[in-house]
């Protein structure tokens, strides 16, 4: 049995694509994953084209052929899709992690990386590597061009926040990666993230929460064409609330934006204005949860 967690970006989404830092954090929301043998007359392995390519990944790492007949795999997922919480990336550690136990494997956070990177490929047509490294390593960091530094405080993982539901992305990460690549204001606006974003760490560094940035990361965004209607309008409440909200993740234009990022420094303040908006919402900390596999 294998766990890994979802996650949320702080800040950087998009920008990290072209090598500017991230900051994301783990949630504890997350998928577990468990390898039988058997097989099953419905086999979701087989069905879903993107555990397909998991299990066509692990069979080439593990020179074992035929696992998707060989194995039944019993997938629980606390994580919605699509809503920029780092389900894909959950799904394939899940995965990847239970199917080398399965044959007796122990995969070390180093060598489950690259393998979750590669499978992110296939939703993400070209994943920065950020959400396969906060998933596989779980707690709080900073991510840049491939290399994850643990966040040196513990502020962020103090706070309360609350993921607020804008609707699923009718877009892939990949087509909203794409939406930024053909911006074109795209350079300018990378730029001015990727400076916001260096603002944002060293304030949290600080143990500040750092409103007005948080702010501008979001408006940047919006800019870029990450921000559905629905999405803003959501947003907007929230600033009028006096609740600081950026989007999370990928984003998404036609429908929903994945799940909104909403912090106040009064939890119980947060709480009950989140709830007047009438839609889905979870409570959570973060950066608090790591994966775990039957051998820890
Ligand atoms: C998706 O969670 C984050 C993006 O920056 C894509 C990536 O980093 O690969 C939009």
């Amino acid at each position: 049995m294998s766990f890994y967690p979802g996650k949320v970006i702080i800040t950087g989404e998009h920008s990290v694509v072209y090598g500017h830092k991230a900051l994301l954090s783990a949630l504890s929301l997350g998928v577990t994953c468990d390898a039988e043998s058997g097989l099953e007359l419905v086999n979701h392995a087989i069905a879903d084209p993107y555990l397909k390519h998991i299990l066509q990944l692990c069979s080439r790492e593990l020179e074992v052929r035929d696992i998707e007949t060989t194995l039944v795999l019993k997938i629980t997922s606390t994580l919605p899709a699509k809503s920029g919480l780092g389900s894909s990336a959950a799904v394939a550690a899940a995965v990847i992690t239970a199917v080398f136990e399965y044959y007796g494997r122990h995969l070390s956070s180093a060598k489950l990386y690259p393998l979750v990177l590669e499978a992110e490929q296939y939703v993400h047509g070209r994943s920065s590597g950020a959400d396969p490294s906060i998933v596989v390593h779980g707690g709080s960091l900073l991510f840049q061009q491939g290399v994850a530094t643990p966040l040196e405080s513990d502020f962020l993982a103090k706070q309360t926040f609350a993921l607020v539901d804008s609707g699923a992305a009718t877009e892939s990460t990949g087509e909203m990666v794409a939406v930024v690549a053909h911006h074109p204001e795209r350079e300018a606006l990378i730029v001015a993230i990727g400076a916001v974003s260096e603002a944002i760490v060293s304030q949290l560094q600080q143990g500040k929460y750092p409103v007005s940035l948080i702010r501008e990361n979001h408006l940047l965004l919006a800019r870029l064409g990450v921000v559905g209607a629905a999405a803003q309008d959501i947003i907007e409440q929230l600033w009028r609330m006096g609740i600081v909200a950026k989007i999370t993740g990928a984003g998404g234009k036609t429908s929903g934006s994945g799940f909104i990022l909403a912090w106040h420094e009064d939890s119980v303040f947060l709480r009950e204005q989140v709830n007047r908006l009438g839609v889905s919402t979870i409570i959570t900390q973060l950066g608090n949860n790591r994966g775990k596999h039957n051998e820890n």
